[in-house]
């Protein structure tokens, strides 16, 4: 936006000793250009993909869902410019939970590969994506003095991690495959394995937040918040095994993609 208000100065300086007609001609073209970016139009979200902002099973949403009528804030030039993250400097195991907080040994746990690629509603990728993970540790525990499931701590696992997209909107992870955990929500509940991101796409200010989940899970089907998700976004949440990530010896490999905006875009829960 600054670089069009800056190119659109400079060409009227350019043309400011030019006959009035022309630089009437060029300044109505510039203003009808910026008018017509300013009102650019995405495809909204579908409904039947993200989830309820209210889905009485997931007792949580019972109290943080808005209790009056949203109000629908008109779309601008705001969700495709802003701050960006490319410039912003990882360290060099911010990827690799396997590594990144390591005390004195492995953490312990099934090693895999997570990567996938981020992409925008029609399909082209996103690069310079934030991508944050947090998880529990293979027994279901998170570093969170909140946490107090009665299950170990692993002193070399912190079960968080970061990277950014590259320039075909790619990433990938190494961690350890996260452990169901109870969590209160109603008897006998767990969660099933899940890893969250979060994402910062092209706007620092739109900040995606959502989990995923693995093949074949048996808790699946008992999971409020899973199952708040409608029915046709619940496959998008499930990452899929990807034999060609796996890494001999090492660690599994599982796919788990993302669609930023429009209506096929990946259920977020801040949707
Ligand atoms: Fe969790």
């Amino acid at each position: 936006m600054f670089v069009l208000y800056k190119l659109y100065f400079d060409l009227s300086k350019i043309i400011f000793h030019l006959p009035a007609t022309f630089v009437a001609f060029f300044k109505q073209t510039f203003s009808q250009s910026l008018h017509n970016m300013s009102t650019i139009i995405y495809n909204r979200f579908d409904e039947e993909v993200h989830p309820p902002r209210l889905s009485p099973d997931y007792k949580s949403t019972v109290l943080r869902a808005p209790t009056k009528p949203l109000i629908v804030v008109k779309q601008s030039l705001s969700e495709s410019t802003g701050p960006l993250f490319g410039d912003f400097n990882l360290g060099p195991l911010d990827h690799d939970l396997t590594k990144n907080s390591v005390v004195n040994g492995q953490p312990l746990g099934e090693r895999i590969v997570v990567h996938g690629r981020v992409v925008n509603e029609n399909g082209q990728p996103i690069p310079n994506t934030l991508i944050e993970i947090w998880q529990a540790n293979s027994a279901g525990r998170y570093v969170h003095k909140v946490d107090q499931h009665d299950a170990p701590l692993d002193p070399n696992f912190l079960g968080a991690g970061r990277c950014m997209t590259d320039k075909d909107g790619n990433y990938k992870f190494y961690t350890i495959k996260p452990g169901a955990y109870p969590w209160g929500n109603h008897y006998n509940a767990w969660r099933p394995n899940h890893i969250h991101f979060s994402l910062f796409g092209a706007n620092i200010t739109n900040r995606l937040v959502t989990q995923m989940y693995f093949p074949g899970d048996p808790l699946l089907q008992y999971d409020p918040i899973f199952l708040g998700v409608p029915p046709k976004g619940r496959d998008l949440l499930i990452s899929q095994f990807d034999l060609s990530v796996t890494e001999p010896h090492f660690a599994l490999g599982y796919r788990f993609d993302f669609v930023l905006r429009g209506h096929n875009q990946t259920p977020f829960e801040n949707s």
